[in-house]
């Protein structure tokens, strides 16, 4: 009973501290990206495959992409399903030639590109875009190098857009790295494992998994 009431105000002062934690970095970079959209409010049909806006904690995005060091002269991110624009803000401080930000919502579109136009950074890239446009109509750019993945969406939607980065990676050879958070089967679930292999996979709180994983050579 003890070690139970001991467990939950532990759990409860973890909550505490990350909503801080999240709440100090919004204001460090003068963004506004927390928060939940759920579905409904963005349009989708339920079971479609197209999930919820919500951001992925700042902690587990800067690990993520603290694994790449990109090359200037030629690596490009991409955030498949980019919401209110932090990934692709913090992709922005790394020297990529270009971050792009693909989106389906207009509404976090709009609100992605105020919140790149007002962030307190220190620009790296050369370039950096939201495209509004549902993931499955964006062309995968033929030098993209690196793709973000938070749970944008899932079944057969998730496996047709990995699909048609197989089918660029073919016509254009090049290594791809995939950053992917609270997906850890995604190698197995998108039918990848015949180019696709891990490179390495951690958990952090609360509830996140974390997986790099590159085309194979
Ligand atoms: C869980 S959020 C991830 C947000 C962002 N990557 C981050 O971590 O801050 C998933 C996003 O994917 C978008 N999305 C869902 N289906 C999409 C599609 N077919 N094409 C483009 N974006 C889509 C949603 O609107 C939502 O903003």
């Amino acid at each position: 009973m003890c070690d139970t009431s001991l467990e939950m105000s532990w759990d409860q002062l973890r909550q505490m501290i990350q909503r801080v934690s999240e709440r100090t970095q919004e204001i460090r970079y003068g963004i506004k990206t927390s928060g939940w959209t759920s579905e409904e409010a963005l349009g989708y049909k339920k079971g479609d495959g197209r999930n919820h806006y919500t951001p992925l904690p700042y902690a587990a995005i800067k690990r993520l992409l603290s694994t790449v060091i990109p090359d200037k002269q030629k690596d490009v991110f991409v955030d498949w399903g980019s919401g209110l624009g932090r990934v692709v803000v913090l992709a922005s401080t790394y020297s990529y030639r270009e971050v792009i930000g693909v989106e389906f919502s207009p509404s976090l579109c709009v609100a992605a590109k105020s919140n790149l136009d007002r962030a307190r950074v220190k620009q790296q890239c050369g370039s950096v875009r939201i495209v509004n446009i549902d993931a499955r109509e964006f062309a995968v750019p033929p030098d993209s190098t690196v793709m973000f993945f938070f749970n944008p969406f899932r079944g057969q939607l998730l496996t047709q857009v990995v699909k048609q980065i197989r089918d660029s990676w073919i016509d254009h050879p090049r290594s791809i790295t995939f950053l992917v958070s609270n997906h850890a089967d995604f190698i197995a679930d998108t039918g990848s494992a015949d180019w696709l292999s891990p490179v390495s996979f951690w958990s952090a709180y609360p509830h996140i998994s974390c997986s790099v994983i590159r085309t194979r050579v």
